[in-house]
């Protein structure tokens, strides 16, 4: 049950994501999360690099899997859903939407990010689940719009630490959903998808397809419905949506 594993916080440290690599390749780690106030090497997902001065969010939750390989896969989604809800949580009536795979948006800015590593040691395998919120501020300059949990209340009294032991108690259950099955998962994250049904770009890579989110496998892939009629299953990506003009 995650909500009993050790939390370690630390003052500074490159990236929450690689120290749980370099605790998992050690003999006999335990569940852990690992928490820290900031980082000097955060990173994002498809090699992007994660901001991480004093003030936000940067922790990772590290465990054996135990189960199928394949279902690993869960993982992203299960977070992206037990982030959501903490958010919603500590503030009430952002309405956190997910865009595929796992950003957590409120209105279009993202509040928060997830990067899930795995890798196995001495034949236990591992996942690394990163997850970055941005708590006290939403960081500039980014590529596109951020906010925090301070500018969705409306006030500065939420920490890192608080926000740290309410993801604790949402993961908990959703990891615990991810270890038996997919369904319940697939089914609450597709009722917060963002741009479902809608037109999207998809960034593969280097290459870019469009077409319309037509819906969630049951493997967590994205299914995107192009213009010629064929579907095209989508693994790995970065999902922009289309906003469609109104004509005047
Ligand atoms: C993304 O949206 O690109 C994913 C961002 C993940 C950031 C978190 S912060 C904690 C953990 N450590 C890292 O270096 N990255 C993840």
């Amino acid at each position: 049950m995650s909500l009993t594993w050790p939390v370690y916080w630390l003052d500074e440290i490159d990236s929450t994501n690689e120290e749980a690599k370099r605790r998992a390749k050690a003999d006999g780690f335990s569940a852990q999360w690992i928490g820290a106030h900031k980082q000097v090497s955060g990173r994002g997902r498809l090699g992007r690099v994660w901001v991480s001065p004093k003030g936000n969010l940067y922790t990772t939750a590290l465990f054996q899997w135990t189960h199928e390989l394949r279902d690993m896969t869960r993982i992203p989604f299960a977070a992206a859903l037990a982030v959501a809800e903490t958010v919603e949580g500590l503030a009430p009536g952002s309405c956190p939407l997910l865009k595929w795979p796992n950003d957590v948006r409120c209105a279009g800015a993202k509040v928060s990010g997830i990067l899930v590593e795995a890798g196995e040691t001495n034949g236990a395998r591992w996942m690394a689940v990163g997850i970055g919120i941005n708590v006290g501020f939403a960081p500039e300059g980014l590529d596109q719009a951020a906010t925090s949990l301070a500018d969705l209340r409306g006030d500065a009294v939420i920490t890192p630490q608080m926000t740290l032991d309410a993801l604790r108690a949402a993961f908990a259950l959703r990891l615990a959903e991810a270890e038996t099955g997919f369904a319940d998962i697939r089914k609450a994250w597709l009722k917060r998808a963002e741009g479902l049904g809608q037109p999207v770009r998809v960034k593969v890579g280097g290459t870019v397809e469009e077409g319309i989110f037509a819906d969630m496998a049951a493997d967590g892939a994205l299914l995107l419905h192009l213009r010629d009629g064929t579907q095209k299953t989508i693994r790995a990506g970065d999902v922009e949506l289309v906003r469609e003009v109104s004509p005047e």
